[in-house]
């Protein structure tokens, strides 16, 4: 029998590699253990203290800390929880108006008397807060000042809250550790999330797999794939996405060729997406339909924050570069060289997806780039709506 009769096995198989958080995470022992160790002795404990958990993205910093958060919970009664994801706050400043309408239930306070409300709440009220803010580097762009007094907040003789804070950047708190180091107490505690090796890697993708997974994917091509994830970034997502996408490429020879049967993913495909996606390679005979490469989602939604910010329909190609190079750096990403950045305009061009329009002096330079789908359309087109809708909420950065 065929195993496309079987239900479908190969989207079962993609839907195993989600990025949600799992039930279990493995290689992370270490750490898991940490992040308990030190909640129970500030939060639970009598010690007031803060933590910074740095690390590349896809080190499983996030989905750690929620897997504790989620075990404390019924072990222990844990008291008020804030999850604040950063890149929600557009001016730095407004984190502590954030904070105070979480934790106030009637009142709607501003930058004026937000900070003096969160002064007196803790005095008299018994509970602590734990206040996690998720990418928190977004806060540092406008104003240090900010990220240098949350920090201080669990010192602050009334406030009974404990401070973790999560980020990308390694040197965050070095970068304000000189100005926290005169205080001598106020330090975080530091905890780092190393990039995941190749044996991690197959093994996270083996344990997600299962037994079904396993006769979808060779275990050759699920190596070839971790191989090339670690020596590149070590972000588990990327493997992920990748053996998706190779899934599919499978998918579509079988519709094309129903003679062969139950086809399993293969090095050769895994090496196709790796190229596509690592070489910066654009594509131009896009042979499946797996959404767009990550170089061309930048470029799409570096256009549409452009245009959104400036409130232009248009923008000129050499400055919607340099807009794109700014995205790609604060998120540690890779930027393509002008020449296939233009390429990929070209390409993007003749997909129907944004629209180059020449000047008179018919150099590439002053070509200018709109959009020629509407938001939604492009949400279909992306298939990233976590990327897309992140980039529109921080704005092109300084
Ligand atoms: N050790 C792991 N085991 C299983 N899945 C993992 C592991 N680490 C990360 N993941 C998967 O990758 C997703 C992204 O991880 P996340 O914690 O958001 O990364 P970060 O916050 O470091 O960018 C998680 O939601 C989870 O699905
Ligand atoms: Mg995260």
């Amino acid at each position: 029998m065929c195993i496309c009769d079987l239900g479908n096995p190969y989207s079962s198989t993609r839907l195993l590699l989600h990025t949600s958080t799992p039930d279990r995470l493995l290689c992370r022992e270490k750490e898991l253990s940490f992040i308990e160790k030190f909640i129970k002795c500030t939060l639970l404990g009598t010690n007031p203290g803060s933590l910074y958990m740095s690390g590349a993205p896809g080190t499983g910093k996030t989905a750690s800390l929620t897997k504790i958060l989620e075990k404390l919970q019924v072990t222990e009664n844990l008291c008020q929880i804030i999850f604040l994801n950063c890149m929600s706050i557009k001016v730095s400043q407004s984190i502590f108006v954030r904070l105070a309408n979480e934790l106030s239930t009637t009142c709607k306070y501003n930058s004026k008397n937000a900070f003096k409300y969160l002064e007196n709440f803790f005095v008299g009220t018994g509970s602590k807060i734990l206040l996690v803010l998720d990418e928190i580097d977004q806060l540092e762009s406008n104003n240090p000042d900010v990220l240098y007094k949350l920090f201080e907040l669990p010192f602050f003789p009334n406030f009974r809250l404990t401070l973790i804070g999560i980020a990308n950047a390694l040197d965050l708190t070095e970068r304000i550790l000189p100005r926290l180091q005169t205080k001598g107490s106020c330090l975080p505690a530091l905890l780092q999330f190393t990039p995941y090796s190749m044996p991690q890697i197959v093994s996270i993708i083996q344990e997600r797999l299962g037994k079904v997974g396993g006769d979808i994917i060779d275990p050759m091509a699920i190596q070839f794939c971790a191989r090339k994830v670690s020596s590149m970034s070590g972000d588990i997502r990327k493997a992920f996405d990748i053996l998706k996408r190779a899934i599919e490429i499978v998918e579509l020879e079988i519709r094309k060729s129903p003679a062969l049967g139950n086809k399993k993913v293969n090095i050769s495909h895994v090496s196709a997406v790796c190229n596509q996606m690592f070489n910066s390679q654009l594509a131009v005979n896009n042979t499946y339909d797996g959404g767009l490469p990550l170089q061309q989602k930048l470029i799409i939604c570096t256009l549409m924050a452009s245009l959104k910010d400036n409130a232009i329909k248009e923008i000129l190609i050499s400055k919607l570069y340099e807009c794109y190079c700014k995205v790609c750096k604060s998120r540690q990403i890779n930027c393509l060289s002008e020449e296939e950045y233009n390429n990929a305009c070209s390409l993007l061009d003749s997909q129907g997806i944004l629209s180059l329009t020449a000047s008179k002096t018919k150099d590439f330079r002053s070509l200018k780039v709109s959009l020629r789908l509407q938001e939604n359309e492009l949400e279909h087109a992306l298939q990233d709506k976590t990327l897309m809708s992140s980039i529109l909420a921080c704005g092109i950065p300084k």
